[in-house]
């Protein structure tokens, strides 16, 4: 989990990477570092802490250089420090290698190459690749990559420039994303596409085993093991404004902001204007779907809960079992899986170390595999043997809004498809359900524009309470859980979600005047119990905040607070709940004065375990 950049090109090439760096700094910010080619030798600066203050040191630094890579870290092996932060260089500073991925022999690696006589500074796994690259140096430095990568068990995306190659950078990826990108005679690597995109839209998506070499005459492409490969360019056709803040305070809000429009653009192509449905492009006929009698949806975080409303959606109506299962679990436990499977993994980034590591599992045992997936051309679309794009846009903020709107419409889209080829909904059902699922952007705006200065007011009283509890039954329960987890990553209040019927059988005891409990009340069949359960909560002073339907009598003689969302069938009011919800988050952390897109402790993509 952290990101890197190169640039080789005529220009200076720091002021270059630190600005792609920037882009990245979702992928990790706590500490941060540069190396350059400068009069044939290697000049290496890092610091700890966010971009910002690595650049006032290489300001002062002013080195003349048109050769250079760059890393942002989020810490596994070692804590944040300088000495810890990437580039990290050999014994005689030859060599300066930055990393994003994790070594998993590195123990034993470090342990032979210091009875080799390697001198460690840090205590991460990264610097044995350094060490390794020096021990294997014969006078080729893509040689001594390739050797010192035959070594390697783990995951790794690595850029190295050495006083050994001065004409350029070498690059490789195994199992962590990098791209390579294209200009017009400079040349450029990063983790993600968004980080080139001021400078090139031309680029290479690298595959696991590649290599490649960037120097001021080209891109040579090739595999770590030293055959040979051609890849084609992929043309970036989305724009850098999508990927920017556009006028508002945060990229959370905006995100949330943009959550009518991804809703459109996940239908788009896929909902006919007579109401019929076309998940033609996963590319799986009605014999291959007919033959599946097993579902589990794996993901984590966000995409989990996404997961569980399609969980809930499916079975109820395919009649199959569907599990929504979390990756970092699933790929421990031995699932039952066989050639009757259907494995859907839900991932934003696409590259989620447990979510691609159950992915990989389940191909394994003879499952087909689809994919649920954000990001084009990641590691998890690429892996899968079917995908289904969420088309959310680039998402920015750490703390995931528009992409699990658009997780549950593609999930949606997924189960009705399903259903209509095994038969378990009729095709005037499916063209009620799919005119439901049309009215949805518009709802979702309307709720925002009615409904958000209300949710500022309501952030602002509440958001000081030390603990909130979100109670739902059904779907609005898993509505509560990914309120809870925005809550907890972005304004850090503790908050917890409990299916309303389990509050006797333990959380009760919790419950005083000091708790804020949200409750989520949108499914029709379990109204009357859940307002039971709010009425326990009542009785213990509990203060309850109603998130419910518009018009709900029974809810508002029951709540201290209350929002209200436009209804819609059952089944599609987790796109419309999870909306105030996202917004009194937002608006809690920013009156509590917190960071928002960058939470402490977390980063946007999880690419360890
Ligand atoms: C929370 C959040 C995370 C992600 C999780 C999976 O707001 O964003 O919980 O949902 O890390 O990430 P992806 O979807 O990229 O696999």
């Amino acid at each position: 989990m952290c990101g890197i950049t190169a640039y080789v090109g005529p220009r200076l090439c720091l002021p270059i990477v630190l600005d792609e760096l920037k882009r990245l700094e979702y992928r990790g910010y706590d500490s941060a570092g540069v190396a350059a080619i400068e009069d044939g030798r290697v000049r290496v600066i890092k610091s700890v802490g966010k971009i910002k203050n690595l650049e006032s040191l290489v300001d002062e630094a002013n080195v003349q250089s048109t050769i250079g890579i760059s890393h942002t870290r989020w810490a596994t092996h070692g804590r944040p420090s300088t000495v810890n932060a990437h580039p990290h260089p050999d014994c005689k500073e030859e060599i300066a290698v930055v990393h994003n991925g994790i070594i998993e022999n590195y123990m034993a690696l470090k342990e032979w190459l210091i009875s080799e006589g390697h001198r460690f500074r840090s205590e991460t796994d990264t610097e044995v690749l350094a060490h390794l690259f020096e021990h294997f140096m014969k006078g080729n430095l893509e040689e001594a990559i390739r050797e010192g990568l035959k070594k390697v068990h783990g995951s790794y995306a690595v850029a190295v420039v050495s006083s050994h190659f001065p004409e350029g950078i070498i690059v490789a990826r195994k199992d962590s994303p990098l791209v390579v990108g294209v200009g017009e005679g400079e040349f450029y690597a990063a983790s993600d596409i968004p980080a080139l995109l001021p400078y090139t839209r031309e680029v290479y998506l690298l595959e696991d085993g590649d290599m490649a070499v960037l120097t001021h005459d080209g891109v040579r492409l090739g595999r770590v093991n030293g055959s040979k490969v051609e890849r084609s360019i992929y043309h970036v056709d989305w724009d850098l404004s999508a990927a920017e803040k556009g006028g508002y305070d945060h990229f959370m809000i905006k995100e949330i902001h943009e959550q009518p429009r991804t809703i459109r653009d996940t239908m788009r192509g896929r909902v006919t204007d007579d109401s019929k449905l076309n998940l033609s492009e996963i590319g799986l006929s009605a014999e291959q779907l007919n033959r599946f009698n097993r579902f589990y949806i794996v993901a984590c975080g966000t995409a989990y809960h996404a997961g569980m409303v399609g969980k809930y959606f499916m079975e109820k109506h395919l009649r199959v079992p569907v599990e929504a299962a979390l990756g970092s679990e699933f790929r421990y436990r031995d699932p039952i899986i066989d050639d009757k499977t259907l494995v859907i993994v839900v991932s934003q980034s696409g590259e989620t170390a447990d979510t691609l590591a159950a992915l990989r599992d389940s191909k394994q045992k003879g499952a087909t595999t689809l994919a649920v997936v954000n990001v084009v051309g990641s590691t998890i679309a690429r892996e899968a043997d079917h995908v289904l794009y969420t088309w959310a846009g680039p998402e920015i903020c750490v703390a995931s809004t528009k992409a699990y709107v658009t997780q549950l419409i593609a999930l949606y889209l997924l189960g009705m498809h399903l259903a209509t080829i095994k038969r378990t909904l009729s095709e005037p059902q499916i063209a009620e359900m799919v005119n439901a699922m049309r009215e949805l952007p518009e709802k979702v705006e309307q709720h925002i524009a009615g409904q958000e200065e209300h949710i500022i007011e309501i952030a602002r009283e509440l958001c000081r309470h030390p603990a909130f509890f979100y109670l739902g039954r059904g779907m609005d329960w898993v509505t509560g859980m990914e309120g809870a987890l925005k809550l907890k990553e972005i304004a850090y209040i503790y908050a917890e979600a409990f299916a309303a019927g389990e509050l006797k059988h333990g959380p009760l005891a919790l419950i005083t005047g000091e708790v804020a409990v949200a409750c989520v009340l949108t499914q029709s069949d379990l109204s009357d119990k859940m307002i039971s359960n709010i009425k326990e909560v009542k009785a213990r002073e509990g203060l309850i905040l109603m998130v419910c339907r518009e018009g709900d009598q029974n809810a508002a003689s029951v709540a201290d607070y209350m929002i209200t969302i436009p209804s819609v069938t059952d089944a599609f009011m987790p796109v419309l709940a999870i909306i105030p919800l996202q917004l009194l988050a937002y608006y809690a952390a920013k009156e509590l004065g917190c960071e928002i897109d960058q939470p402490r402790n977390l980063a946007k993509s999880v690419t360890v375990e």
